[in-house]
């Protein structure tokens, strides 16, 4: 047993701790248990976000939650995300537009009150793989993007929404699951295609009427489909809107401010970034105004080498800033992509005119 008391033991602790500081920035916490032996926890903490960095958890971890959905709920945010691990592939009938993958794992949980720190949830993987039946939606050979997670008042249940697929991508449907807890496991309910309509990547919005909307790229990508959802959320009421119609714009983020809808989505180049797409409306279902590439500076055009994946409404109190939430996919190694965060600054006078400029780090806030 190591006693505290010893120079030796001091001179390895302190040289330990600084390294563990240096190394994560950590701050350290040391407990004295009931027994008298020392008890070291390490809690990793950020000041800022680092767009591009590795974004770390409270346990020390990289955190994996790509293609990430964001809910707000009972003064917690929490982050939705595909957990991207394992050997990435290129599967034979992707060659053609270089469609990598890694095996379906399931969808992680993060929370956070400030938006810089995230713990994992209690249960971290909240809709793991289903690895018994080759034929289950959530097998490992499937695709199991974009989850997004709504609250719905009504039923006090949590609902995600996912983009589910075969490796090739030719299933085009979405699935749905949920749950009576944020950070449970999640019950799954098999996938369709809503109104019979393909669908692909996908994102949801709840208005201020609690009324819910499914975006989807639609009619090989071609189109984007606007459904309103049943008041359960769990499926789409009938009639839907055709958006975007030729311009195949997939990575659908949705926010409202003011009284006015914005729109920012990406344009189809597989893993590879391209430019940024933004719209507004003033009614959820349209008509929707293209305004092009938001994104300012330096790759621009490149969307800062990302893709979006959602856009997080944030109250200071007085106003809301809005964070532009992208991942920087890496084609031959997906489980080293990285998210770019970024917030949106809106124009004085003309608030259909939004920017989104680099910044190497930042915080929410100030
Ligand atoms: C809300 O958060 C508090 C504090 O973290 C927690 O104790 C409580 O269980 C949460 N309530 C719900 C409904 O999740
Ligand atoms: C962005 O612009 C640069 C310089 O003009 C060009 O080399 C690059 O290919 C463009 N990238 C995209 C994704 O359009
Ligand atoms: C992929 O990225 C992960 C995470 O950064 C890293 O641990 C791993 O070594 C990389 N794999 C390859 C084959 O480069
Ligand atoms: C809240 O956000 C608005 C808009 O970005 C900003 O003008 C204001 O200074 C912020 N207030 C605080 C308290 O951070």
């Amino acid at each position: 047993m190591v006693n505290f008391r010893s120079n030796s033991f001091r001179v390895v602790f302190v040289l330990t701790a600084l390294l563990v500081f240096i190394k994560h920035r950590t701050q350290i916490t040391l407990a004295t248990s009931n027994f008298g032996s020392p008890r070291i926890s390490t809690q990793h903490s950020n000041e800022y976000i680092y767009p591009g960095h590795i974004f770390y958890d409270t346990d020390g971890d990289p955190i994996n939650a790509h293609g990430g959905g964001f809910l707000h709920y009972n003064n917690t945010y929490y982050w939705y995300g595909e957990i991207k691990q394992g050997k990435t592939y290129l599967p034979k009938a992707n060659v053609d537009w270089g469609g990598t993958r890694v095996d379906f794992v399931g969808i992680s949980c993060y929370a956070s009150i400030d938006l810089l720190n995230w713990r994992k949830c209690n249960t971290y993987n909240v809709l793991p793989a289903v690895n018994h039946d080759p034929s289950h939606d959530l097998h490992w050979s499937k695709v199991g993007e974009r989850p997004k997670v709504v609250y719905n008042a009504k039923t006090e249940k949590f609902v995600m929404w996912l983009h589910i697929d075969t490796m090739d991508y030719k299933l085009a449907r979405c699935g749905v699951a949920t749950c009576s807890s944020p950070e449970g496991k999640f019950t799954y309910h098999p996938s369709f295609q809503p109104n019979g309509q393909m669908a692909r990547d996908l994102t949801v919005f709840v208005d201020d009427d609690l009324k819910a909307y499914l975006f989807t790229s639609s009619e090989d990508n071609a189109v984007m489909h606007i459904s309103e959802l049943t008041e359960d959320y769990l499926g789409t009421s009938g009639g839907f809107e055709r958006i975007f119609i030729g311009e195949y714009v997939e990575a659908p983020t949705v926010f409202k401010r003011n009284g006015k809808y914005h729109f920012i989505g990406s344009g189809c180049s597989a893993w590879n970034p391209n430019a940024a797409k933004a719209a507004s409306a003033s009614s959820i279902l349209g008509h929707w105004k293209i305004i092009g590439n938001p994104c300012k500076g330096k790759y621009a055009n490149a969307t800062f080498h990302s893709q979006s994946t959602y856009v997080i409404p944030v109250s200071n109190g007085t106003d809301n800033i809005y964070i532009f939430a992208a991942d920087r996919w890496k084609v031959n190694n997906l489980s080293d992509s990285r998210y770019i965060w970024l917030p949106i600054t809106f124009d004085k006078k003309n608030v259909d005119r939004i920017e989104i400029r680099w910044q190497d780090y930042w915080r929410p806030g100030n």
